[in-house]
């Protein structure tokens, strides 16, 4: 019998250059990248922030792009807001700690209790899932179950990617594919992590649907491992 896992529907979305890139170089802001962006998609980027409960993105992300995270150009209220980051490192400063949507910092165990009395009274909620590190899979336990998190998406990066698919936690994947190649062997790319060692290895995915969105091509796929 298939044991079924508490958790929310997920939804990974990116913007990636034809050569599977998410930013110019290591270390660059995806901003860069997002300006050149239809504004159609960006108006179908908000709009699915906007029918999601939750966005997450990998504390590295929040360090180098310092988004926002937030729905802007459709109406719509934004999604709570996830970052992992297990010893509470997120800059006190960074907007996702603002106030123009709510915060969790997911934290592990370890985390020192003076920077999560900082993030606390900046308003944000601290989730601690894990010992020694966020575990994923304990995170979307707790957000469907106490937060009400039905539908999350994530939106990177590279190493939250890889680690999400690696626990088999996504069910499905949305490509905005800019016209654009930047190459460079260490520039981000989708999916970050351990290389795998054999074919079977592979993430097989189902590519459901690509339409044009103004001008930038969108695909979708449904990710086809089963859920653990
Ligand atoms: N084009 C796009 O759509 C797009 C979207 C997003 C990001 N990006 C780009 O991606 C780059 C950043 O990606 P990145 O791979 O360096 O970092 P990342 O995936 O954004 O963040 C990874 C960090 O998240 C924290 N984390 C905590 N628990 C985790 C867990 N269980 N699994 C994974 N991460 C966990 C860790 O930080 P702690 O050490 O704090 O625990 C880890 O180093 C930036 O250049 C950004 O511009 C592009």
């Amino acid at each position: 019998m298939t044991q079924t896992i508490s958790r929310p529907h997920i939804l990974m979305m990116s913007e990636i250059t034809a050569d599977g890139k998410l930013t110019l170089r290591k270390g660059a802001s995806s901003k860069i990248l997002m300006k050149y962006m239809a504004h159609e998609t960006e108006l179908l980027l908000h709009t699915t922030r906007a029918e999601c409960d939750a966005i997450m993105v990998g504390a590295n992300t929040i360090r180098i792009d310092n988004s926002f995270l937030t729905v802007r150009y459709v109406k719509g209220k934004s999604p709570l807001r996830v970052i992992p980051s297990s010893m509470a490192d997120i800059p006190l400063d960074a907007n996702v700690l603002g106030p123009d949507a709510p915060t969790a910092i997911a934290v592990c165990e370890a985390a020192p209790t003076e920077r999560i009395a900082a993030i606390r009274e900046k308003g944000a909620s601290v989730i601690t899932a894990g010992k020694t590190h966020v575990e994923l899979p304990l995170l979307m336990k707790i957000l469907k179950e106490n937060f009400g998190v039905n539908r999350l998406m994530i939106e990177g990066g590279p190493t939250l990617n890889w680690h999400m698919l690696h626990d088999r936690l996504v069910d499905e994947i949305r490509l905005i594919h800019l016209p654009f190649i930047v190459g460079g062997a260490d520039t981000p790319s989708l999916v970050g992590g351990m290389h795998i060692n054999s074919e079977d290895e592979m993430i097989r995915l189902d590519l459901k649907k690509f339409y044009l969105c103004g001008s930038n091509l969108v695909s979708e796929f449904d990710v086809l491992y089963t859920k653990a």
